[in-house]
C-alpha cells in the first residue's frame, strides 16, 4: 500500500465533533465509531493545495474555475460512467443544505416529502425544520439485508396527493443498500407517473465495496429524470467534511434555473475557496488513495464480522455493499433504551444509536473508517461492558 491507514494524526484538541467526548473528559482510551467522518489523514495533495492557496493573502469571493468543472465531469465519467454537462452543475455548501433548499424551492408549505425508514436523520429533520411533513415508506427486512417495498411506496403516494418529493439515499445510509439500475428505474418510474420531484443523495457514491458498482439516479431512463436533483460531494469520500463543499446536478433546465435562483437569493452564488481547492486536488489526484482506503475499510468490515463470530456470536453485522457505515445488530440481547449513551459514558466507545435513524435501539451504527486498532479497542470495550453488566 502506498498510503498508511493503520495510524493517523491525533484529533484531540482540534474541536472534532467525533472526539468531543474524549476532549471534554480528558480520556485517552476513547474509541469513537460513530459520526460519518474518517480518522485517516487526507490525501497529501489536498493539504498541499490548501497550504498553497492559504499562502496567497487575499481570500475574496471566488468563482469555480473551468478546471473544477472539467475534473468533476471527468471524475463522474471515470468512476461511475455518468455523463454530466457543465451547465447542469450547481455548487453548494453541504448536501443537507441543498436538501433544505430543494424543499423550500419546490414544495409548498402544505406539501410533503416521502423517505424510506430507517434513514439518516436529516432526511426527516430537515423537512421538520422547513415545516414540510414527512411520510415514511419503511424498508422490508429480508434474510441478510433489506429491500424496497415498491407496492407500499406507490400506495402511499397514490393515496396522498400532497406527497410531492421523494428523497432517496443512494447508496443507503444506514442500511448500506447499493441500488441496482432496475430498482432505481422502478422507483423513479412511480415518481414520474405521479409527478414527484426526486432528490437523490449520492454523497456515499464513491464508497462502494468490492463486487458492487454504483448506479446513479442519472443512469435511469431519461424520461424519469424530468424532476431529478442529484447531490454529490467529495467530503465523505476524501474526509474533508469540515470544508463544506458539494454540488448538485439537475438535468432539467427549468428546475435548475429555479434552484439556482434560490441559491443566489440566499447568498450561495460563491462558496468557500478552500472547498474548491480541496475538491480539485482530490478529484485530480485521489484515485489511488480512494482505492486503498476502500479496500482498508472493507477489511475492517471483515475484521468486525470475524470478531463478532468468534467473540460475540449473539451479535451480527451484514457486511455493507456501500458506505463505511454498518449496522451492528444486537437484537438477540435484551438491552436498555439508553444503550448507546451508556456505552459512551461507561465504556468509552461511541456508536450512533438506532433510534436516531428510527431503527431499533439494539441496532448501533458503526463507522469503520479508522485504524483497525481503534476498531478493535471499541469492540473490546463493547464486549467488556456487555459482560460486566451481565447482558451476555
Ligand atoms: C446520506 C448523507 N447525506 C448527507 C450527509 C451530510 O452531508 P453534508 O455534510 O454535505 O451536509 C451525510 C453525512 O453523513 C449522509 O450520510
Amino acid at each position: 500500500m502506498k498510503y498508511n491507514f493503520d495510524s493517523c494524526t491525533s484529533r484531540i484538541g482540534t474541536n472534532s465533533i467525533k472526539w468531543k467526548f474524549a476532549d471534554e473528559n480528558k480520556l485517552n482510551d476513547f474509541a469513537p465509531l460513530w459520526i460519518a467522518d474518517m480518522d485517516f489523514d487526507v490525501l497529501p495533495e489536498i493539504t498541499e493545495a490548501l497550504v498553497n492557496r492559504a499562502k496567497h493573502p487575499i481570500y475574496g469571493y471566488t468563482v469555480p474555475s473551468e478546471e473544477i468543472y472539467d475534473e468533476i465531469i471527468s471524475w463522474q465519467k471515470r468512476h461511475h460512467n455518468i455523463d454530466i454537462k457543465k451547465e447542469e452543475i450547481i455548487f453548494s455548501t453541504g448536501v443537507v443544505h441543498s436538501y433544505g433548499q430543494m424543499l423550500d424551492t419546490f414544495l409548498a408549505k402544505d406539501e410533503k416529502v416521502i423517505v424510506n425508514s430507517p434513514i439518516y436523520p436529516p432526511f426527516f429533520g430537515t423537512p421538520d425544520a422547513f415545516e414540510r411533513e414527512v411520510v415514511y415508506s419503511p424498508m422490508i427486512e429480508v434474510e441478510g439485508g433489506w429491500k424496497f417495498d415498491f407496492e407500499g411506496f406507490e400506495k402511499l403516494i397514490k393515496e396522498d396527493k400532497k406527497i410531492r418529493m421523494f428523497n432517496l439515499c443512494n447508496p443507503y445510509n444506514p442500511l448500506n443498500v447499493n441500488w441496482t439500475l432496475e430498482e432505481l428505474n422502478r422507483m423513479m418510474e412511480i415518481c414520474h407517473r405521479y409527478g414527484l420531484y426526486v432528490s437523490s443523495d449520492e454523497i456515499h457514491s464513491d464508497l462502494i465495496m468490492p463486487g458492487f458498482d454504483f448506479v446513479s439516479a442519472l443512469k435511469v431512463n431519461k424520461e424519469f429524470q424530468d424532476k431529478l436533483i442529484v447531490s454529490f460531494s467529495p467530503t465523505k469520500t476524501f474526509n474533508i467534511a469540515g470544508l463544506e463543499v458539494s454540488y448538485v446536478v439537475i438535468p432539467n433546465k427549468e428546475i435548475r434555473e429555479q434552484f439556482n435562483r434560490t441559491a443566489h437569493g440566499i447568498g450561495l452564488s460563491s462558496i468557500n475557496i478552500f472547498g474548491y481547492e480541496a475538491l480539485l486536488a482530490a478529484y485530480k489526484n485521489g484515485d489511488e488513495w480512494l482505492k486503498e482506503a476502500t479496500s482498508y475499510m472493507y477489511e475492517n468490515f471483515k475484521f468486525v464480522k470475524q470478531y463478532l463470530n468468534e467473540r460475540m456470536p449473539m451479535a451480527n453485522l451484514n457486511i455493507p455493499e456501500a458506505t463505511y457505515l454498518g449496522l451492528l445488530d444486537l437484537r438477540n440481547i435484551d438491552l436498555p433504551e439508553d444503550l448507546a449513551d451508556r456505552l459512551m459514558k461507561e465504556a468509552h466507545v461511541q456508536f450512533n444509536p438506532g433510534q436516531a435513524f428510527h431503527a431499533d435501539h439494539r441496532c448501533l451504527r458503526i463507522n469503520v473508517a479508522c485504524p483497525r486498532a481503534q476498531l478493535e479497542k471499541g469492540l473490546e470495550a463493547l464486549r467488556n461492558w456487555l459482560t460486566v453488566n451481565k447482558y451476555i
